[in-house]
Order: structure tokens, then sequence, then C-alpha cells
């Protein structure tokens, strides 16, 4: 299939990309250039920001996808871009959200797509008011899909799921030297993570799919596991041992307030995305960490 993916040199969007490409899809891409693009993909050099700039980009191309992931939608104008710029050339846009879309304080768990939303000037806040616009769109002949994934891990970004050692770059070596690692709340939180490429995959499946038009749903790895676990499963690839020291939740927020989406139990009802026959991510916490943790071992 032909596919458009605003983004496609980073994490998630470069994932998608490179697995897009191995299963022999037509893959376009849309940077400003400042990472490398995988090999092999079309490349539109634009800053989705300059709006007018984006539009004229899409419109000289002249390209029609079968689908459009959007890997860096912030704010409802990004969605609202997706929609008047795609919605006459693409048959179905994926868009990327979050998790964070939720309350961390009014939770259920497993936490379904329906749920209490934040309401606040904050990244997941600003999530939903992009799927909001979607959601109240007219998108023509478009479908269209959101995806709420929860924390994303996998090669292509740092280790580490929760402060004080969230995306941390020096954690394997801090954890090779026997330090300590402080997790907020002890590491007790609950968490499903994703595995990049089977997000990647999910992603694809949305294509020609009429069950997931006009869907949100939840994405989440097949494991639940606590925080500290997670760091546990590393220490075994390492083959140390490691030992955790507890920060108090209330004093964590009192220094970073706005880290409080990290601290609620991160686990979700699944049932909608199989139901729609959508590919359930499926790689284990373990087999995923090991893949990570090993390519930020032996960088290529
Ligand atoms: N990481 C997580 O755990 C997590 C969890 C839930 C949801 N998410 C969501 O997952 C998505 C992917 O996150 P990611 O961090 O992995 O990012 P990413 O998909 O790797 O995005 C970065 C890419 O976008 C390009 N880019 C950045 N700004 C641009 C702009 N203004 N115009 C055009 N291209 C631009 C970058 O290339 P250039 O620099 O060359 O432009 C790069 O290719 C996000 O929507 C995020 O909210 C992430």
């Amino acid at each position: 299939m032909k596919l458009l993916i605003i983004g496609g040199s980073g994490f998630v969007s470069g994932t998608l990309a490179r697995i897009a490409l191995e299963q022999g899809h037509l893959v376009t891409t849309v940077t400003r250039g400042q990472r490398k693009v995988p090999e092999g993909v079309q490349s539109i050099i634009v800053d989705r920001k300059e709006r007018e700039a984006f539009a004229e980009a899409i419109e000289s191309h002249g390209g029609e996808w079968d689908l459009v992931a959007d890997c860096i939608g912030f704010a409802p104008e990004d969605a609202r871009q997706d929609i008047e710029c795609l919605k006459n050339r693409a048959r179905h846009l994926v868009f990327i959200s979050t998790d964070f879309v939720f309350d961390p304080s009014d939770r259920v768990y497993p936490q379904p797509e329906d749920g209490a939303y934040r309401a606040d000037n904050s990244y997941g806040h600003k999530k939903r008011l992009c799927e909001l616009e979607i959601l109240n769109a007219d998108t023509g002949n478009m479908d269209w899909t959101i995806l709420r994934p929860c924390h994303i891990y996998g090669p292509g970004s740092l280790l580490g799921c929760l402060p004080t050692h969230g995306r941390d770059p020096d954690l394997l070596q801090k954890m090779k030297a026997g330090q300590p690692l402080a997790l907020v709340g002890g590491g007790h939180f609950l968490q499903q993570p994703i595995f990049a490429p089977d997000l990647a995959a999910l992603i694809l499946s949305c294509a020609g799919n009429k069950s997931c038009q006009g869907g949100i749903f939840n994405a989440a790895g097949p494991d639940i596991i606590e925080s500290k676990k997670y760091y546990e499963i590393i220490a075994d690839v390492l083959g140390v041992r490691t030992s955790f020291v507890e920060i108090p939740v209330d004093e964590h927020l009192k220094v970073s307030p706005s880290q409080d989406a990290f601290l609620c139990h991160r686990i979700y009802d699944l049932t909608r995305l199989k139901e729609a026959g959508m590919k359930a991510p499926s790689t284990s916490i373990q087999d995923g960490l090991r893949l990570h943790a090993e390519s930020l071992l032996n960088p290529r």
C-alpha cells in the first residue's frame, strides 16, 4: 500500500517507516530534514507548523495514500491540518494520541477508552483536543482511527519508564556500576508498555479495516508489570543485581508537578482493539526489553 507518515525519522515514526518498507509498502515521510530518513522512503521536507508550506508541499507532491499516520500531532491545529490537507488524498488517517489524555487521579483499572480526561494545559489535554478535532470534523471519504499508546519502548529510544529514571541516557551505566535506582512510589505503579514494532504493526493493521473506522483505541502491550520489574528485566539482560530507593510520590510531585501523568497505574482494557480485528501487540516485555537493551549495548 501507499503510506504517508507525518514524521518518519524519529523513534515511533522511524520504526513505522522501516517496518512498512520491509513489508514492501511505498512509504512517503514528512520531516524537517534534521535527521536521516530510512533508505527507500520518498521524503518530503517541510515543517508541519508552517501551515501554508505544508499544504503546498502536499499539493505539489500530488500523492494519494491508502494510509496516513500522523505520529507528531500535538496541537488541535495539527489534527485540523491532517483533515484539511489529506481528506481528499488519503483513505485512512491514523492519529497517534497518548494515554496521558486520561486524568491520572480519576482512573479505572483496567482503563477502558471512555474515561475522565485531563482539563488543563498539559501535553495530554492537548492530545485530547486533537482527538476532539478529528471526532467532530467532516473527514469526507477519509476513514480515521485514533490510537492511544502508553509507554512505548524499543530500539531507537532510551530506556526507562518511570521518574526518576524515565528515558535515562545513563541507565545502563548506572546499573552496571551497581547504583541503586530511585523510583517514585518505589516503582510499584503498574504499566503495560508497548514495543514500538508492535505499535507499527498495529498502525498498519488499520488500513482497509472498516471495524476501526471512527474509533479510539487503547494501545498497550500484552504484559502488565510493576514499573520496578521493567528495571529488573534490564538487570537480568546486563547480568547484574539491582536495588531501588523509594521517592515518595508527594515529594516528587512538589518538585515536578508536570510529571503527575506518570504517577498512576497505566493499565488498559484492549477488548475494543481485539474485537475490531486490529493487530494486537504481542511481544512479551522480556523479549522486547532484551532487544531494546541490546540495541543500546551494541549500537550499529
Ligand atoms: N514515547 C512514548 O512513550 C509515547 C507514549 C504515548 C504516545 N506517544 C506519541 O507517539 C508519537 C511519536 O513520538 P516520538 O517521540 O517517537 O516521535 P517521532 O515519531 O519519532 O517524531 C519525530 C519525527 O518527526 C519529525 N518532526 C518533528 N517535528 C516536525 C515538524 N514540525 N515538521 C515536520 N516533521 C517534524 C522528526 O524529523 P525532523 O527532526 O527531521 O523534522 C522525526 O522524524 C507522538 O505523537 C507522541 O505523543 C509517545
